[in-house]
């Protein structure tokens, strides 16, 4: 697709989503989490739990409620402030449903039935799965351009989704001749623990939804089971090498050292610098207390906010208004510029 004449010139804003489904692991916590808490010093950020996605596939109703506050716990104990970013639900913003009819009329059934999330979570019985799965996409569009957001901070399997959230921004400006009216979002992958694979296998990502719980390290497991979890880590017979090349074919050993340098904030050519030519009987402890040195005070700060479901409520209950102060102006322009009969 061809890029946009006139430019977006509104103000930069950030906006991210976790879904309330599971338990949030170190692939979340580095993927996402630790982007956030970096973005709100210097950004206006709005971060929202997704609830309405949550429900694309089946989900247990009367758990659905605390998962959303246990999302929203992750978010205060990874250090998000509500007082620098707006922390929300997604459901207290009716401007997200309104904005994805919208862009349903704009996006192509073709570009949804590219989605490869679409075909990984639907499985092999496509025509069984929802449509509110198939569409899920064009909901993550709308959750993105109702704030008029321009950067999204995720991990690498959100790249596609926010390819389709640039052409449904750059078709709606176009179709309503509404030149810069979105802005084309920007995704913010790179860095360290973009992509944190399995612990089992690392052909795969380090997933909520993998049936082995030895894959990940969730942000609720105590020290003894994040220890135990490093030390059955998949790994290969061979001493850890000196140099980025070497590494390049040994997945296990470059998802553990790239886990290490996330979390330490440094490259994996300064571990390697550090435990080059040593084996994983000495990399692996030390790799357990970085990760338990790093997340136990965001576990303990979490199952602090966890006793405190009022306090959680009143954050998300303050985030959704001012978030929806943001989205309604936005929302009245869409109507106007599609022509409905009334703008507000
Ligand atoms: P979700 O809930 O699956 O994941 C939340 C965030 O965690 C990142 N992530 C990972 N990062 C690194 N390594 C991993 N193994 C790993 N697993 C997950 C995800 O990339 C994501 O950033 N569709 C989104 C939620 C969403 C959204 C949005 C995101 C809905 N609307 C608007 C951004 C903007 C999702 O399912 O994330």
């Amino acid at each position: 697709m061809s890029e946009e004449t006139t430019p977006y010139n509104g103000p930069e804003r950030v906006f991210s989503g976790v879904q309330p489904t599971g338990n949030l692991h170190l692939g979340n916590y580095l993927g996402a989490l630790k982007k956030f808490v970096a973005l709100q010093h210097e950004h206006d950020c709005l971060f929202c739990v997704v609830d309405w996605h949550a429900i694309t596939m089946p989900y247990d109703i009367g758990a659905l409620k605390t998962n959303t506050r246990q999302i929203a716990a992750a978010y205060l104990a990874s250090g998000l402030d509500p007082n620098k970013a707006i922390i929300f639900a997604q459901s207290s913003v009716t401007a997200h449903v309104e904005l994805a009819w919208y862009f349903n009329c704009v996006a192509r059934m073709g570009w949804l039935e590219r989605m490869t999330q679409f075909k990984e979570k639907a499985g092999k019985d496509k025509e069984r799965a929802s449509v509110g799965l198939f569409d899920y996409p064009v909901l993550q569009a709308a959750d993105i351009l109702a704030y008029k957001a321009t950067h999204v901070p995720v991990g690498e399997d959100q790249k596609q989704h926010l390819e389709l959230s640039r052409d449904i921004a750059d078709k709606f400006n176009r179709d309503f001749d509404a030149p810069g009216f979105f802005p084309m979002p920007e995704p913010l992958i790179k860095g360290p623990g973009a992509r944190v694979m399995s612990l089992k296998d690392a052909s795969k990502k380090m997933s909520k939804s993998d049936p082995s719980d030895l894959s990940r390290i969730n942000l609720t497991d105590d020290a003894d089971a994040m220890a135990k979890k490093i030390k059955k880590a998949k790994t290969d017979p061979e001493p850890l090498p000196a140099t980025l090349e070497e590494l390049a074919d040994r997945p296990e050993a470059r998802n553990l050292v790239g886990i290490y340098a996330a979390l330490k904030g440094c490259g994996d050519q300064d571990v390697l610098n550090e435990y080059g030519g040593q084996g994983f009987g000495t990399f692996k402890p030390a790799l357990s207390e970085v990760v338990v040195e790093s997340l136990s005070p965001v576990t303990q700060k979490f199952n602090d906010w966890l006793a405190e479901p009022d306090a959680i409520d009143e954050v998300l209950r303050n985030g959704g208004e001012k978030a929806a102060e943001i989205a309604d102006p936005i929302i009245s322009d869409v109507r106007d510029i599609v022509g409905l009969w009334k703008s507000a």
